[in-house]
């Protein structure tokens, strides 16, 4: 089968190599030609983890996937390229308003027999199913990070998903080796859900000065069997997708919970974006070692404390 890909970011590239190490044809896009230029050796270092974790004795494993990635600098050679593609997978910002506006330009130039899968964390699969005209093929396959090594996608058909959508998307991600299960689509569908509220519960605690990185992170792991804890997944998400996935689910659900902690704001203005930027809630200069940072600069006690972080 061939995918055509828009976004080549953290969750792209994971979609890139799990399709291309499945035996799929892979076509790429990225706004940004740093990000599209990264391609090649970020999935390459995926593919390796994969065959390193899986003991895949296989020595041409690695590049075998490779050959199958095409990336495009031209969004018009792009979007020729996605035209004898099966699915047309959206992997964007999490903003229903850009992927909307995206899904809008690209989907109407494509076949209509053109699956659409949408790879948000979060957000309505109607508003992005009508503005890219084919809703009765749209349908959300929320993948976990990394993609490659996590199997679960959650699978979120539309009001207007037809139950061959539906049965088309379970099974190609069967064959791909995905666990994929149905969800609702409410803001944050069933993992989301559950989950942003704690990881923003948590950095509130933190800021509140109740809780270190490093026991947080200790106590969920050894306590409840996360592997990471949530303040590494804090750091492997990123901050500004965490700010983005927290304020689409806040304006969509209306709930309190849901709005971004201060620090949350704080830390992408400072460029602590988590681990692929060296730093987050972790300190990140040797990634197989990182080291939980002391944050008590971002704890708010008083008034002055909020007003001061503005600054
Ligand atoms: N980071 C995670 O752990 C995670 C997990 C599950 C789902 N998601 C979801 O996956 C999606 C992507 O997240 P990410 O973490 O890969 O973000 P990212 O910031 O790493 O990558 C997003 C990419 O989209 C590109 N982009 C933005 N606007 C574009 C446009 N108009 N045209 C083409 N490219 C454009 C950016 O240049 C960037 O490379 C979001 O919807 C997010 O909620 C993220």
């Amino acid at each position: 089968m061939k995918f055509a890909i828009l976004g080549t970011g953290i969750m792209g590239r994971g979609w890139i190599t799990q399709c291309s190490m499945t035996g799929h044809e892979v076509h790429c896009f990225d706004a940004n030609s740093e990000s599209l230029s990264g391609v090649a050796a970020g999935c390459e270092k995926l593919a390796a983890s994969v065959a390193k974790k899986f003991k895949i004795d296989d020595p041409d494993f690695v590049t075998r996937a490779a050959s199958r990635i095409t990336t495009y600098q031209d969004k018009e050679a792009f979007i020729a390229a996605a035209k004898n593609c099966d699915v047309f997978l959206e992997v964007i910002f999490e903003d229903l308003k850009l992927k909307c506006k995206v899904l809008a330009e690209y989907l109407p130039q494509l076949p209509e027999k053109v699956f659409f899968w949408s790879n948000t964390s979060s957000l309505d699969i109607n508003p992005m199913a009508e503005a890219g005209g084919r809703p009765e093929r749209s349908i959300i396959t929320h993948g976990m990070n990394p993609v490659p090594l996590m199997p679960g996608v959650e699978v979120v058909p539309g009001e207007k998903t037809s139950a061959q959508t539906v049965a088309f998307t379970r099974q190609t991600l069967l064959d791909m080796k995905k666990a994929p299960f149905l969800a609702p689509n409410i803001p944050g569908f069933w993992v989301n859900r559950l989950l942003v509220p704690q990881m923003l519960d948590a950095v509130r605690l933190l800021e509140q000065g109740k809780i270190k990185v490093e026991d947080g992170d200790i106590g969920l792991n050894t306590s409840l069997g996360h592997p990471q804890g949530t303040f590494k997944l804090h750091d492997f998400v990123t901050a500004p997708t965490m700010l983005r996935v927290a304020l689409q689910m806040y304006q969509a659900s209306n709930d309190p919970r849901m709005y971004p902690p201060l620090t949350l704001m704080r830390m992408v203005k400072n460029g602590e974006l988590g681990a692929s930027s060296g730093k987050g809630f972790y300190d990140w200069s040797d990634p197989r070692n990182p080291k939980a940072r002391d944050l008590s600069h971002y704890v708010i006690s008083t008034a002055e404390d909020i007003i001061d972080q503005l600054k």
